[in-house]
Protein backbone atom coordinates (compact mmCIF):
# COMPACT_ATOMS: atom_id res chain seq x y z
CA UNK A 1 0.00 0.00 0.00
CA UNK A 2 1.03 3.41 -0.52
CA UNK A 3 0.55 5.16 3.59
CA UNK A 4 0.44 8.71 4.09
CA UNK A 5 1.51 9.09 8.08
CA UNK A 6 0.52 12.92 8.97
CA UNK A 7 2.64 13.98 11.72
CA UNK A 8 4.79 11.12 11.00
CA UNK A 9 7.80 12.34 12.31
CA UNK A 10 6.47 12.83 15.76
CA UNK A 11 6.79 9.60 18.59
CA UNK A 12 4.26 7.37 17.16
CA UNK A 13 3.56 8.11 13.58
CA UNK A 14 8.04 7.47 13.51
CA UNK A 15 7.71 4.49 14.92
CA UNK A 16 4.83 3.06 12.96
CA UNK A 17 6.91 4.10 9.40
CA UNK A 18 9.43 1.91 10.41
CA UNK A 19 7.22 -1.02 10.51
CA UNK A 20 4.94 -0.62 7.57
CA UNK A 21 8.22 0.51 5.78
CA UNK A 22 9.82 -2.82 6.83
CA UNK A 23 6.51 -4.54 5.67
CA UNK A 24 6.85 -3.43 2.48
CA UNK A 25 5.01 -0.33 2.18
CA UNK A 26 5.07 2.85 0.54
CA UNK A 27 5.23 5.28 3.21
CA UNK A 28 5.04 9.14 2.99
CA UNK A 29 5.98 11.34 5.89
CA UNK A 30 3.65 14.69 5.94
CA UNK A 31 4.15 16.90 9.12
CA UNK A 32 4.61 20.54 10.10
CA UNK A 33 7.99 19.78 12.06
CA UNK A 34 5.75 22.11 15.66
CA UNK A 35 7.18 18.92 17.83
CA UNK A 36 9.69 17.23 15.54
CA UNK A 37 12.66 17.40 13.56
CA UNK A 38 12.94 16.73 9.74
CA UNK A 39 16.47 14.70 10.80
CA UNK A 40 14.39 12.07 11.72
CA UNK A 41 14.15 11.13 7.97
CA UNK A 42 18.01 10.52 8.11
CA UNK A 43 17.26 8.23 11.34
CA UNK A 44 14.64 6.17 9.58
CA UNK A 45 16.92 5.72 6.61
CA UNK A 46 19.45 4.39 9.26
CA UNK A 47 17.28 1.85 10.29
CA UNK A 48 15.31 1.27 7.32
CA UNK A 49 17.71 1.50 4.67
CA UNK A 50 15.32 3.74 2.97
CA UNK A 51 14.70 7.05 2.65
CA UNK A 52 11.05 7.98 3.22
CA UNK A 53 9.45 10.97 1.63
CA UNK A 54 8.94 13.96 3.41
CA UNK A 55 6.27 16.80 3.18
CA UNK A 56 6.47 19.94 5.61
CA UNK A 57 3.58 21.26 5.40
CA UNK A 58 0.20 21.81 7.81
CA UNK A 59 -2.67 19.43 7.80
CA UNK A 60 -4.90 22.31 7.47
CA UNK A 61 -3.41 23.29 3.99
CA UNK A 62 -5.87 21.19 2.07
CA UNK A 63 -4.34 21.71 -1.21
CA UNK A 64 -1.14 20.88 -0.18
CA UNK A 65 -2.44 17.66 1.19
CA UNK A 66 -4.59 16.85 -1.63
CA UNK A 67 -1.46 17.46 -4.11
CA UNK A 68 0.27 14.99 -1.90
CA UNK A 69 -2.49 12.33 -2.15
CA UNK A 70 -2.33 12.71 -5.55
CA UNK A 71 0.71 12.94 -6.03
CA UNK A 72 1.88 9.82 -4.20
CA UNK A 73 -1.22 7.72 -5.52
CA UNK A 74 -2.21 7.12 -1.61
CA UNK A 75 -4.42 4.61 -0.51
CA UNK A 76 -4.41 4.83 3.03
CA UNK A 77 -3.78 7.63 5.71
CA UNK A 78 -2.54 7.33 8.84
CA UNK A 79 -3.36 10.42 11.05
CA UNK A 80 -1.09 11.10 14.06
CA UNK A 81 -0.80 14.83 13.55
CA UNK A 82 -2.28 17.29 16.44
CA UNK A 83 -1.34 18.26 19.23
CA UNK A 84 -1.23 16.23 22.66
CA UNK A 85 -0.49 18.72 25.94
CA UNK A 86 -3.75 18.35 27.89
CA UNK A 87 -2.25 21.00 30.14
CA UNK A 88 -1.79 23.28 27.11
CA UNK A 89 -5.37 22.37 25.95
CA UNK A 90 -6.83 23.76 29.14
CA UNK A 91 -4.70 26.98 28.65
CA UNK A 92 -5.34 27.40 25.08
CA UNK A 93 -8.27 25.35 24.08
CA UNK A 94 -8.57 27.51 20.72
CA UNK A 95 -5.15 25.87 19.56
CA UNK A 96 -6.25 22.57 20.35
CA UNK A 97 -9.40 22.95 18.64
CA UNK A 98 -7.47 24.58 15.39
CA UNK A 99 -4.73 22.00 15.15
CA UNK A 100 -6.80 19.06 15.90
CA UNK A 101 -10.58 19.60 14.94
CA UNK A 102 -9.99 21.71 11.81
CA UNK A 103 -6.98 19.98 11.30
CA UNK A 104 -8.95 16.76 10.93
CA UNK A 105 -11.75 18.25 8.91
CA UNK A 106 -9.03 19.72 6.12
CA UNK A 107 -7.97 16.13 5.64
CA UNK A 108 -10.91 14.40 4.85
CA UNK A 109 -11.92 17.52 2.20
CA UNK A 110 -8.72 16.51 0.67
CA UNK A 111 -9.14 12.55 1.27
CA UNK A 112 -13.04 13.03 -0.29
CA UNK A 113 -11.46 14.89 -3.48
CA UNK A 114 -8.84 12.85 -4.15
CA UNK A 115 -10.86 9.51 -3.65
CA UNK A 116 -9.02 8.10 -0.72
CA UNK A 117 -11.09 6.24 1.35
CA UNK A 118 -8.87 4.18 4.03
CA UNK A 119 -8.13 6.58 7.71
CA UNK A 120 -6.72 5.23 10.76
CA UNK A 121 -6.87 7.26 13.51
CA UNK A 122 -5.17 8.18 16.47
CA UNK A 123 -7.78 8.44 19.50
CA UNK A 124 -6.43 7.98 22.90
CA UNK A 125 -8.09 6.24 26.11
CA UNK A 126 -8.66 9.54 27.07
CA UNK A 127 -12.10 9.51 25.47
CA UNK A 128 -13.17 6.93 27.80
CA UNK A 129 -12.90 9.72 30.52
CA UNK A 130 -12.88 8.85 34.15
CA UNK A 131 -13.32 5.31 34.03
CA UNK A 132 -16.63 3.41 35.27
CA UNK A 133 -15.15 -0.35 35.25
CA UNK A 134 -11.79 -1.66 34.60
CA UNK A 135 -10.45 -3.15 32.37
CA UNK A 136 -11.81 -0.15 29.91
CA UNK A 137 -13.81 -1.80 26.86
CA UNK A 138 -14.86 -0.15 23.86
CA UNK A 139 -18.32 -0.27 24.80
CA UNK A 140 -17.13 1.85 28.15
CA UNK A 141 -19.10 4.95 28.04
CA UNK A 142 -16.90 7.92 26.23
CA UNK A 143 -16.23 10.97 27.94
CA UNK A 144 -14.02 13.80 28.38
CA UNK A 145 -12.02 16.02 31.02
CA UNK A 146 -10.07 18.80 28.94
CA UNK A 147 -10.16 20.06 25.62
CA UNK A 148 -7.51 17.94 24.58
CA UNK A 149 -9.73 14.76 25.22
CA UNK A 150 -12.93 16.31 23.60
CA UNK A 151 -11.06 16.79 20.48
CA UNK A 152 -10.08 13.23 20.22
CA UNK A 153 -13.75 12.66 20.98
CA UNK A 154 -15.09 14.68 18.60
CA UNK A 155 -13.06 13.81 15.96
CA UNK A 156 -14.18 10.22 16.12
CA UNK A 157 -17.86 11.27 16.35
CA UNK A 158 -17.43 13.17 13.18
CA UNK A 159 -15.61 10.17 11.84
CA UNK A 160 -18.62 7.63 12.64
CA UNK A 161 -21.42 10.24 10.91
CA UNK A 162 -19.06 10.40 7.67
CA UNK A 163 -18.83 6.58 7.62
CA UNK A 164 -22.54 6.38 7.80
CA UNK A 165 -23.27 9.18 5.18
CA UNK A 166 -20.94 7.28 2.80
CA UNK A 167 -20.14 3.21 2.40
CA UNK A 168 -17.21 3.78 0.73
CA UNK A 169 -15.23 4.94 3.39
CA UNK A 170 -12.88 2.28 5.94
CA UNK A 171 -12.14 4.22 9.52
CA UNK A 172 -10.80 2.90 12.30
CA UNK A 173 -9.88 5.73 15.49
CA UNK A 174 -7.57 3.16 17.60
CA UNK A 175 -7.46 4.19 21.31
CA UNK A 176 -4.01 3.93 22.95
CA UNK A 177 -3.30 4.08 26.16
CA UNK A 178 0.02 4.76 27.65
CA UNK A 179 2.61 4.68 24.57
CA UNK A 180 6.04 4.46 26.27
CA UNK A 181 9.73 2.99 25.01
CA UNK A 182 11.56 3.34 21.80
CA UNK A 183 12.88 1.52 18.55
CA UNK A 184 15.82 -0.50 19.75
CA UNK A 185 18.47 1.18 18.17
CA UNK A 186 17.70 3.95 20.17
CA UNK A 187 17.69 6.28 16.81
CA UNK A 188 14.43 7.28 17.09
CA UNK A 189 12.16 7.96 20.83
CA UNK A 190 10.23 10.34 22.55
CA UNK A 191 12.31 13.50 23.18
CA UNK A 192 9.39 16.07 24.53
CA UNK A 193 10.16 19.98 25.29
CA UNK A 194 10.46 21.39 28.29
CA UNK A 195 9.59 19.70 31.76
CA UNK A 196 7.92 16.38 30.78
CA UNK A 197 4.54 15.70 31.68
CA UNK A 198 4.58 12.23 31.07
CA UNK A 199 6.15 9.43 33.61
CA UNK A 200 8.47 7.90 31.10
CA UNK A 201 10.13 10.81 29.89
CA UNK A 202 10.44 12.33 33.01
CA UNK A 203 11.95 9.52 34.81
CA UNK A 204 14.31 9.24 31.97
CA UNK A 205 15.52 12.60 32.96
CA UNK A 206 16.23 11.69 36.30
CA UNK A 207 17.88 8.99 35.29
CA UNK A 208 20.48 10.85 33.23
CA UNK A 209 20.48 13.63 36.53
CA UNK A 210 18.61 16.72 34.40
CA UNK A 211 15.78 16.34 37.41
CA UNK A 212 16.93 15.45 40.75
CA UNK A 213 13.68 13.28 41.30
CA UNK A 214 10.67 11.71 40.05
CA UNK A 215 7.40 13.56 42.32
CA UNK A 216 5.20 10.48 42.72
CA UNK A 217 1.34 12.34 42.30
CA UNK A 218 -0.27 10.69 45.32
CA UNK A 219 0.00 7.66 47.41
CA UNK A 220 -3.34 7.08 48.66
CA UNK A 221 -5.37 5.83 45.30
CA UNK A 222 -7.33 3.11 46.18
CA UNK A 223 -4.58 0.87 44.19
CA UNK A 224 -2.19 -1.87 45.76
CA UNK A 225 0.49 0.37 46.74
CA UNK A 226 -1.53 3.54 46.13
CA UNK A 227 0.15 5.03 43.21
CA UNK A 228 -1.54 5.69 39.96
CA UNK A 229 -1.99 2.53 37.80
CA UNK A 230 -1.84 3.17 33.91
CA UNK A 231 -1.48 0.96 30.75
CA UNK A 232 1.95 1.17 29.39
CA UNK A 233 2.47 -0.14 25.73
CA UNK A 234 5.41 0.00 24.08
CA UNK A 235 5.33 2.18 21.34
CA UNK A 236 6.68 -0.74 18.79
CA UNK A 237 3.88 -2.57 19.84
CA UNK A 238 1.70 0.11 19.14
CA UNK A 239 3.17 0.75 15.85
CA UNK A 240 2.65 -3.25 14.92
CA UNK A 241 -0.90 -2.51 15.81
CA UNK A 242 -1.13 0.62 13.33
CA UNK A 243 -0.09 -2.35 10.25
CA UNK A 244 -2.32 -4.67 11.43
CA UNK A 245 -5.65 -2.38 11.39
CA UNK A 246 -4.45 -1.29 8.05
CA UNK A 247 -4.35 -4.53 7.15
CA UNK A 248 -7.76 -5.21 8.25
CA UNK A 249 -9.36 -2.09 6.69
CA UNK A 250 -8.94 -2.82 3.25
CA UNK A 251 -11.69 -5.18 3.69
CA UNK A 252 -13.68 -3.85 6.54
CA UNK A 253 -15.67 -0.56 5.25
CA UNK A 254 -17.64 1.36 7.88
CA UNK A 255 -16.20 2.93 11.23
CA UNK A 256 -14.62 1.31 14.20
CA UNK A 257 -12.95 2.23 17.53
CA UNK A 258 -10.11 -0.61 18.71
CA UNK A 259 -8.15 -0.15 22.26
CA UNK A 260 -4.64 -0.46 21.75
CA UNK A 261 -2.96 -1.18 25.12
CA UNK A 262 -1.84 -4.76 26.92
CA UNK A 263 -4.38 -5.14 29.21
CA UNK A 264 -2.04 -4.80 32.15
CA UNK A 265 -2.44 -1.88 34.44
CA UNK A 266 0.94 -0.99 36.64
CA UNK A 267 1.33 1.68 39.47
CA UNK A 268 3.49 4.45 39.34
CA UNK A 269 6.16 2.59 41.94
CA UNK A 270 6.22 -0.53 39.88
CA UNK A 271 7.64 1.45 37.02
CA UNK A 272 10.15 3.33 39.01
CA UNK A 273 11.01 -0.34 39.96
CA UNK A 274 11.68 -1.39 36.36
CA UNK A 275 13.33 1.92 35.73
CA UNK A 276 15.50 1.50 38.48
CA UNK A 277 16.49 -1.90 36.73
CA UNK A 278 17.05 -0.73 33.68
CA UNK A 279 19.70 1.80 34.98
CA UNK A 280 21.17 -0.48 37.64
CA UNK A 281 20.46 1.52 40.59
CA UNK A 282 17.50 3.24 42.55
CA UNK A 283 16.13 5.85 40.74
CA UNK A 284 15.30 8.58 43.11
CA UNK A 285 11.54 9.64 44.00
CA UNK A 286 9.16 11.71 46.56
CA UNK A 287 5.75 11.15 46.98
CA UNK A 288 3.58 14.36 46.75
CA UNK A 289 0.05 15.26 46.16
CA UNK A 290 -2.44 13.80 43.68
CA UNK A 291 -2.30 15.58 40.56
CA UNK A 292 -5.50 17.29 39.26
CA UNK A 293 -7.50 15.67 36.88
CA UNK A 294 -5.49 11.82 37.38
CA UNK A 295 -7.58 8.89 37.79
CA UNK A 296 -6.73 5.91 40.23
CA UNK A 297 -6.61 3.56 37.54
CA UNK A 298 -6.65 3.05 34.05
CA UNK A 299 -6.00 -0.21 31.46
CA UNK A 300 -7.05 -1.55 28.79
CA UNK A 301 -9.43 -4.95 27.67
CA UNK A 302 -7.54 -5.51 24.83
CA UNK A 303 -9.60 -8.34 23.57
CA UNK A 304 -11.22 -6.76 20.57
CA UNK A 305 -7.70 -6.19 19.17
CA UNK A 306 -6.60 -9.28 18.92
CA UNK A 307 -9.62 -11.33 17.76
CA UNK A 308 -10.51 -8.50 15.26
CA UNK A 309 -6.68 -7.86 13.92
CA UNK A 310 -5.03 -11.05 15.29
CA UNK A 311 -2.73 -8.22 17.38
CA UNK A 312 -1.63 -7.84 20.73
CA UNK A 313 1.41 -6.71 22.70
CA UNK A 314 4.24 -8.40 23.05
CA UNK A 315 6.90 -6.51 24.76
CA UNK A 316 7.15 -6.57 28.51
CA UNK A 317 7.88 -3.37 31.26
CA UNK A 318 11.87 -4.31 31.33
CA UNK A 319 11.74 -3.73 27.34
CA UNK A 320 9.78 -0.40 27.55
CA UNK A 321 12.24 0.98 30.38
CA UNK A 322 15.68 -0.37 28.70
CA UNK A 323 15.11 0.94 25.37
CA UNK A 324 13.75 4.20 26.95
CA UNK A 325 16.89 4.61 28.78
CA UNK A 326 19.03 3.68 25.82
CA UNK A 327 17.36 6.89 23.66
CA UNK A 328 17.01 8.89 26.46
CA UNK A 329 21.35 8.40 27.02
CA UNK A 330 22.08 8.63 22.86
CA UNK A 331 20.05 11.95 23.58
CA UNK A 332 21.93 13.67 26.54
CA UNK A 333 24.89 15.77 25.60
P1 LIG B 1 4.12 13.92 18.62
O1 LIG B 1 3.93 15.34 19.03
O2 LIG B 1 5.47 13.31 18.81
O3 LIG B 1 3.71 13.74 17.09
C1 LIG B 1 2.72 14.54 16.47
C2 LIG B 1 3.32 15.10 15.19
O4 LIG B 1 2.33 15.89 14.54
C3 LIG B 1 4.52 16.01 15.45
O5 LIG B 1 5.60 15.58 14.65
C4 LIG B 1 4.05 17.40 15.06
O6 LIG B 1 5.08 18.18 14.52
C5 LIG B 1 2.95 17.09 14.06
N1 LIG B 1 1.88 18.09 13.95
C6 LIG B 1 1.18 18.66 14.96
N2 LIG B 1 0.28 19.52 14.47
C7 LIG B 1 0.38 19.45 13.11
C8 LIG B 1 -0.27 20.11 12.05
N3 LIG B 1 -1.25 21.00 12.26
N4 LIG B 1 0.10 19.80 10.77
C9 LIG B 1 1.10 18.92 10.54
N5 LIG B 1 1.76 18.27 11.51
C10 LIG B 1 1.40 18.55 12.78
O7 LIG B 1 2.99 13.07 19.36
P2 LIG B 1 2.78 11.49 19.42
O8 LIG B 1 2.98 11.08 20.82
O9 LIG B 1 3.54 10.83 18.33
O10 LIG B 1 1.23 11.43 19.13
C11 LIG B 1 0.70 11.15 17.85
C12 LIG B 1 -0.81 11.12 17.93
O11 LIG B 1 -1.20 10.14 18.88
C13 LIG B 1 -1.43 12.44 18.40
O12 LIG B 1 -2.62 12.65 17.66
C14 LIG B 1 -1.75 12.18 19.86
O13 LIG B 1 -2.84 12.96 20.31
C15 LIG B 1 -2.10 10.71 19.82
N6 LIG B 1 -1.91 10.05 21.14
C16 LIG B 1 -0.71 10.14 21.77
C17 LIG B 1 -0.54 9.56 23.02
C18 LIG B 1 0.76 9.69 23.78
O14 LIG B 1 0.75 9.54 25.01
N7 LIG B 1 1.89 9.93 23.12
C19 LIG B 1 -1.60 8.86 23.61
C20 LIG B 1 -2.81 8.77 22.92
C21 LIG B 1 -2.95 9.37 21.68
C1 LIG C 1 1.04 8.27 34.35
C2 LIG C 1 1.01 8.06 35.86
C3 LIG C 1 0.58 10.08 37.10
C4 LIG C 1 4.28 12.14 35.97
C5 LIG C 1 -1.57 11.22 29.73
C6 LIG C 1 -2.74 11.94 29.09
C7 LIG C 1 -3.53 11.01 28.21
C8 LIG C 1 -2.64 10.27 27.21
C9 LIG C 1 -1.38 9.74 27.81
C10 LIG C 1 -2.81 11.24 25.02
C11 LIG C 1 -0.13 8.82 36.57
C12 LIG C 1 1.96 9.56 37.40
C13 LIG C 1 3.27 11.20 36.10
C14 LIG C 1 5.07 12.45 37.11
C15 LIG C 1 3.80 10.86 38.40
N1 LIG C 1 -2.22 11.10 26.13
N2 LIG C 1 3.02 10.57 37.29
N3 LIG C 1 4.80 11.80 38.28
O1 LIG C 1 -1.87 10.98 32.87
O2 LIG C 1 -2.08 8.51 32.34
O3 LIG C 1 -2.05 10.13 30.50
O4 LIG C 1 -0.76 10.71 28.67
O5 LIG C 1 -3.89 10.93 24.65
O6 LIG C 1 -4.51 11.76 27.59
O7 LIG C 1 -3.56 12.46 30.13
O8 LIG C 1 0.04 9.70 31.74
O9 LIG C 1 2.48 9.63 32.01
O10 LIG C 1 1.24 11.74 32.69
O11 LIG C 1 1.00 9.68 34.08
O12 LIG C 1 3.59 10.31 39.48
O13 LIG C 1 5.98 13.30 37.07
O14 LIG C 1 2.22 8.60 36.41
O15 LIG C 1 -0.03 10.62 38.26
O16 LIG C 1 -0.55 8.01 37.63
P1 LIG C 1 -1.55 9.85 31.99
P2 LIG C 1 1.26 10.25 32.59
Amino acid sequence: MNILLTGGTGYIGSHTAVVLAQAGHRVVLFDNLSNSQASTVDRLAQITGQRLPLVVGDVRDEALLANTLRDYAITAVVHFAGLKAVGESVANPLLYFANNLHGTIALLHAMQATGVRQLVFSSSATVYGNPHYLPIDEQHPTGSTNPYGRTKLHVEEMLFDLARSDASWHIACLRYFNPAGAHSSGLIGELPNGIPNNLMPYMAQVATGQRAELTVFGDDYPTSDGTGVRDYIHVMDLAEGHAAALQHLGSQPGWDAINLGTGQGYSVLEMVAAFSRAIGRPLPYRIAERRAGDTAACYADASKALTLLGWQAKRNLDDICSSAWAFQQAHTT
